[in-house]
């Protein structure tokens, strides 16, 4: 499928006088694709070259710039979202970010110290949602490094990126059988949750992302190997992976619907961003990128550039040498970042197919409901 989108952006001079958006306010939950630093304000840092790009050091984004929730943010006019866990210098007068990398939407099975599953999984994540909107309606007076108590938290937007941890990190212990037939949990948990904050918190608006090509990035693929090229398709992506990550964002795609049409007067969006990124992999060229299913920062140079010897940033000794996988020196040329995150180019290009709206269920152009910001 090729998309285009280099019409999209664009809000009328005065709109930066005047600006005009529905949302006061983001709250997002999710995992290190839209995590903004919420680990890292919890645990140990990241390293260089994490954040190279945009930020010039680490600030625990887990690509070299921004991520797709930095520029949805940019293109609504508001200032990045801070982590909720984050308690020098944030601002949470326009939302806030609970996600945390590697989070699951399930209750992790083991700790972060024995595999690095996130404690703060959905439930937690939206728990913290909960108590934010406790303490800014108690709080008196309320500073300005608060949203506004009115109104707040039914004109805000609540985005949903997560399950993805779920997905690979069960694959590895129960396989592509056994990760089926945890599907309709994920997706229960998630329509609960969603339910939650409409019931107990008052959201209306709420968009949820479906789950990426797990089957074309590098990391994966690396693991797949030595390949059974039965299971690559012409793209070189996994062709069962992919499958089943079809099958699940089918379901829930479902779900949404049912659950759409249980809550009365809630927009409840389906964004397809598994179609953008693939798109991405296959055809990198067409959205200005060079290459698809190989990362920028990683060790091995190979087919995929990535070895689970040494990841991103780290250095180790291997045959007696000291060995560092580092980055490429053109990561704007890249969809996969690390082999298992993307770069801030293909971030960008994923944020634009969000505001678009042609990519969701139903249709949302954010332009509809806001003077969109020149994103990037
Ligand atoms: C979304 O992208 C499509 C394809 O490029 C374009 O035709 C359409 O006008 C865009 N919609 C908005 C709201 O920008
Ligand atoms: C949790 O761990 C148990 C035993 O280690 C395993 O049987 C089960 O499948 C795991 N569940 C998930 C969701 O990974
Ligand atoms: C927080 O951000 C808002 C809007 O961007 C700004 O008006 C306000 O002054 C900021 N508060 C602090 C304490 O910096
Ligand atoms: C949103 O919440 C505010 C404050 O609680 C209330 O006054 C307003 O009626 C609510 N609006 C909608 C559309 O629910
Ligand atoms: C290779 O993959 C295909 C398609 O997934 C599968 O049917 C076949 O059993 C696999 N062969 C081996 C040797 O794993
Ligand atoms: C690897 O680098 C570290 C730190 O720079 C150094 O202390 C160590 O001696 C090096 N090891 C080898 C085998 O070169
Ligand atoms: C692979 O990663 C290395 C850093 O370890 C980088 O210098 C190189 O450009 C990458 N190679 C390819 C082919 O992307």
């Amino acid at each position: 499928m090729f998309f285009c989108f280099a019409l999209i952006i664009l809000a009328s001079p005065a709109a930066f006088t005047d600006a005009r958006c529905d949302f006061l306010a983001v709250f997002n939950f999710g995992a290190s694709s839209s995590d903004t630093g919420g680990f890292k304000a919890a645990f140990p840092p990241q390293r260089p070259p994490y954040g190279m790009t945009y930020f010039g050091k680490p600030v625990g984004r887990a690509s070299d710039g921004r991520l797709v929730i930095d520029f949805i943010a940019q293109g609504l006019g508001l200032p990045f979202l801070s982590p909720y866990l984050q308690s020098i210098g944030s601002n949470f007068t326009h939302g806030a970010n609970f996600a945390s990398s590697s989070a699951t939407i399930l209750l992790p099975n083991t700790s972060l110290f024995v595999i690095g599953t996130s404690p703060f999984y959905l439930t937690v994540q939206v728990n913290q949602m909960k108590e934010f909107r406790t303490r800014v309606l108690e709080i008196s007076p309320q500073g300005n490094y608060l949203p506004p108590k009115d109104m707040t938290f039914n004109k805000s937007l609540y985005i949903f990126d997560i399950g993805q941890n779920d997905f690979t990190g069960m694959l590895a212990t129960v396989g592509l059988e056994g990760v089926k037939k945890y599907f309709p949990q994920m997706i229960s948990q998630l329509t609960e949750k969603i339910k939650m904050i409409y019931n107990e918190l008052g959201g209306r608006t709420f968009i949820v992302f479906n789950l990426g090509p797990v089957g074309c990035f590098p990391a994966f693929l690396y693991y797949l190997q030595p390949h059974n090229t039965s299971d690559l398709d012409m793209y070189g992506c996994a062709i069962s992976y992919n499958n089943l990550v079809l099958e699940y964002n089918k379901m829930l795609k479902d779900r949404i619907t049912q659950t759409r049409n249980q809550l009365s007067d809630a927009t409840l969006v389906y964004v397809d961003t598994h179609a953008v990124k693939l798109d991405l992999f296959q055809h990198p060229k067409d959205h200005g990128l060079v290459y698809g299913t190989r990362a920028c920062c990683g060790y091995g140079d190979g087919e995929y550039n990535y070895s689970k010897e040494v990841s991103c940033g780290d250095t180790k000794v291997i045959d007696g040498k000291n060995v560092t996988a580092a980055a490429c020196k053109d990561p704007e040329n890249y969809v996969s970042w690390d082999g298992v995150h993307t770069t801030d180019a293909a971030n960008k290009l994923i944020a634009l197919g969000v505001l678009n709206g042609s990519f969701s269920d139903p249709i949302f152009p954010f332009s509809k409901f806001c003077d969109l910001k020149p994103v990037g």
